[in-house]
């Protein structure tokens, strides 16, 4: 595989392979699988996790990184094929990703939804015109999936609960003042379903359901690894028993770029918030988050200060996730090339 886009096309065993090599990096592995190396960042996004992460894992296996962030100190890219360019973009990621492949070795690239409307969004343009028009490796920072992150959350319940095969899991939806993206939630359901577990979608109302895309992939992989895929709207019975807790928050897609008319409904669903009494109705169940969170709206100060929350784990689990991926993308190219 020459890039890391989706875990979609990656299989279990060539995933846990990843998070093998990932456990290594954490037990103190010294590598320089990136000497003279360059890898290029390119955020249209803020980041806090991402950015160190991959800027420092760069670092340690002996590479260099270069941040750029297009609009603000590095040109607006275009990214409509044929586009007679006479508006707010300067070049066209044609040319931009040709260039950066001659000064990088990697293309790392983060690019949110605009959330105006989903069914542009979803066809996740952005980072497919980089891995089109690139000839080196692309990596996806998070666009309407965050691979990096499912490998660092597995990395942690691996650490936690040994085998993930039909624990149970769930995915709650949970309450922003914001409609927030859906590539955690996505995603989520995509690293459960690949390691067989027993994963229930918790969301408020039909209209917080995932893209059909995520949904069927889900159904598709619980019956091909041997889990189980179920979505509630029920608070108690989908706590029931968990294993795993993985709290997001997330716009509902009928209202796509109608977010004032979304915002009234999501108003009501405050009581979503993890909170100990729901915690308390788990199998002694462990807690997460991809960070940043915002304390108290979507969970509270116990849970995110208790001994379950493993947050900071897999937070930590990114630099050692994406030192697997850049290390194994590199060694490709480098047996591609002999
Ligand atoms: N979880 C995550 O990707 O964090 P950042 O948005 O801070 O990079």
């Amino acid at each position: 595989m020459k890039d890391f886009l989706t875990t979609q096309n990656w299989s279990q065993s060539s995933l846990q392979g990843l998070i093998d090599q990932a456990n290594e990096f954490k037990l103190g592995l010294d590598s320089d699988a990136l000497k003279g190396k360059s890898v290029g960042l390119l955020f249209f996004n803020p980041s806090l996790r991402t950015r160190t992460s991959f800027e420092l894992g760069t670092w340690q296996l002996g590479g260099h990184a270069v941040v750029l962030e297009p609009g603000k100190a590095a040109w607006p890219i275009e990214f409509e094929a044929g586009s007679r360019m006479d508006g707010d973009t300067e070049e066209h990621i044609i040319e931009v990703a040709q260039v950066l492949s001659r000064y990088c070795d990697l293309i790392c690239v983060r690019a949110f939804p605009k959330f105006e409307d989903w069914q542009v969004d979803r066809q996740d343009k952005v980072i497919k015109a980089f891995a089109k028009y690139a000839s080196v490796p692309v990596i996806n920072m998070e666009t309407i999936s965050h691979p990096c992150q499912e490998l660092a959350h597995m990395q942690a319940i691996q650490s936690l609960i040994g085998k993930p095969q039909n624990k149970k899991y769930l995915l709650s939806w949970t309450y922003h003042p914001k409609p927030l993206n859906t590539a955690v939630a996505n995603s989520s359901l995509l690293i459960s379903t690949k390691f067989g577990m027993d994963v229930t979608l918790l969301c408020p109302t039909k209209d917080y359901i995932l893209d059909k895309r995520y949904i069927e992939a889900a159904e598709k992989q619980a019956e091909q690894n041997g889990g189980s895929f179920q979505i509630s709207h029920d608070i108690e019975s989908a706590y029931a028993d968990a294993d795993i807790v993985y709290a997001k928050s997330w716009g509902a897609l009928p209202y796509f770029g109608r977010w004032e008319e979304e915002r009234a409904i999501r108003d009501e669903y405050q009581h979503f918030i993890v909170d100990q009494k729901k915690m308390a109705l788990t199998n002694g169940g462990q807690f997460s988050h991809c960070l940043p969170l915002r304390r108290n709206i979507k969970a509270t100060d116990e849970v995110m200060d208790s001994d379950y929350c493993f947050a900071i784990e897999e937070a930590e689990n990114r630099i050692h996730v994406q030192k697997a991926i850049m290390s194994l993308l590199i060694k490709n190219t480098e047996q591609n090339a002999s």
